[in-house]
């Protein structure tokens, strides 16, 4: 038997059906807060993911998959979505548009080589928005409101928003110099990816697992400390406008995250749940003013945040949530012969055409098999066809629940089951 590669998933059943909702609601949602849906290609020039997420980061370093095509392309497997969204915003000339800030959402398969574990994937499909060309705080928290609201309409509600800032690029090399001025000092009794983070990306050295534990860590300084004033206003807005939103947050000054491409807002939606396992961080984000200039656009401010769908499943199991699964049809047509049969093909096709969810007999079986498949799904009608009713223009149909039986013509079946479904 040939496995799936290591890290990879079937998506199939039940596990289908709630991504199927989820979906749903992610659409709906995105409806009312007028995002716009965009998709980019599954796999991009590999610079896009360098110059964007950073070289220097732990996905570039050692989770892309890279991979030269025929033709000699230097191509990497998207691990985010971010990059080629700005990608596709600079090469479709979106920051000319009429209509501003450009509103994007999208939902994709993505890529990392990480070591697989509950809630991490080498394959795993993200949701994602990307707001370019705002840059007020406002849209800061309409962007941290829209990733709340989703986890609220799906019913997980034993969530935590945690938000911290990086501040503008004077602040952010002021804290950069403070971390390496205070992780110089020991350095030597820090893991190998830490002495290295300390040279190439000192703010990763926060994330550490490794060291997470040491003196050095828990007394290092924070982010906010080194905010000039500009930077600390504008946290203290959004602070504000979450406030006005009735959201509640943490400000957490351990956020700093993974990707190079950040300032300004930072922020992850957790999961509290103390079951839930180590990755908790049900969706993040934040802002990356830079970015777009990084790939060659015009100077574009930028904020978004992505949700990964296997711990959103998870989550829905850990917090006990009834998802609202359409486990039943409408009706089921059953029929022997193959008279019968001609018209079963028509019939339900009128009536799927209709906005019925119509099954019908494939393999040839009894009658009597039939009805017990049309049990098995829930059928809330069964039509049972027969040749002198069909040579009348009729059909027999069953309340499947109370067994009830009326003969109703072809030409007002339709109405019919409208009228009693
Ligand atoms: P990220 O923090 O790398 O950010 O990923 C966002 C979310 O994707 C995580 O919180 C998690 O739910 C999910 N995720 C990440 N890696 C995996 C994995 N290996 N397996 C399963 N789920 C995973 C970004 O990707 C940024 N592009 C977010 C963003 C958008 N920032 C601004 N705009």
């Amino acid at each position: 038997m040939i496995a799936k590669p290591k890290g990879t998933y079937d998506l199939y059943g039940e596990d289908a059906k709630k991504v199927a909702y989820i979906n749903d609601v992610l659409a709906a949602i995105c409806e009312k807060y007028n995002y716009e849906f965009i998709r980019t290609p599954v796999f991009e020039a590999t610079e896009v993911f360098h110059r964007s997420v950073g070289d220097a980061s732990d996905i570039v370093r050692k989770e892309t998959y890279d991979f030269e095509d025929r033709g000699g392309r230097e191509l990497t497997l998207r691990p985010e979505g971010t990059a080629g969204v700005v990608r596709s915003y600079i090469e479709n000339k979106m920051y000319g548009r009429d209509l501003q800030p450009v509103k994007l959402y999208y939902n994709e398969m993505m890529y990392r080589y990480e070591r697989p574990q509950q809630g991490r994937m080498r394959e795993f499909n993200q949701f994602g928005v990307e707001v370019l060309g705002c840059d007020d705080p406002f849209i800061d928290a309409e962007v941290i409101s829209l990733a709340y609201n989703i986890f609220k309409l799906l019913g997980i509600n034993n969530i935590r928003v945690n938000i911290n800032s990086l501040g503008d690029r004077e602040s952010r090399d002021n804290y950069r110099e403070a971390l390496v001025k205070h992780f110089s000092k020991d350095i030597d009794k820090m893991c190998e990816d830490c002495q290295e983070r300390l040279k190439k990306n000192p703010l990763r050295i926060l994330d550490c697992k490794v060291d997470k534990d040491l003196e050095i860590m828990k007394n290092a300084p924070k982010t906010l400390d080194y905010l000039n004033e500009e930077s600390a206003q504008r946290f203290q807005k959004l602070q504000e406008y979450l406030d006005l939103m009735d959201i509640t947050y943490e400000v957490n000054p351990n956020i700093v995250r993974g990707l190079d491409y950040y300032n300004h807002t930072v922020f992850e939606i957790e999961m509290l749940n103390e079951e839930f396992g180590a990755q908790n961080v049900l969706s993040a984000g934040g802002r990356y003013n830079g970015l777009v200039e990084n790939l060659q656009g015009p100077e574009t401010p930028g904020i978004g945040f992505a949700m990964g769908f296997e711990r959103v499943l998870l989550a829905l199991e850990a917090e006990g949530v009834n998802v609202p699964i359409n486990n039943s049809i409408d009706v089921f047509v059953g029929y022997v012969n193959d008279e019968e049969k001609e018209t079963a093909l028509y019939l339900v096709q009128d009536l799927r055409l209709n906005g019925f969810i119509c099954e019908t007999e494939y393999l040839g079986r009894s009658l009597k098999s039939q009805f017990k498949t049309a049990d098995k799904l829930q059928s809330k009608y069964v039509i049972i066809l027969n040749s002198d009713d069909i040579k009348n223009f009729e059909v027999k149909v069953r309340d499947n629940k109370t067994k009830e039986e009326e003969n109703v013509k072809i030409n007002d079946l339709v109405d019919y089951l409208d009228m009693n479904m």
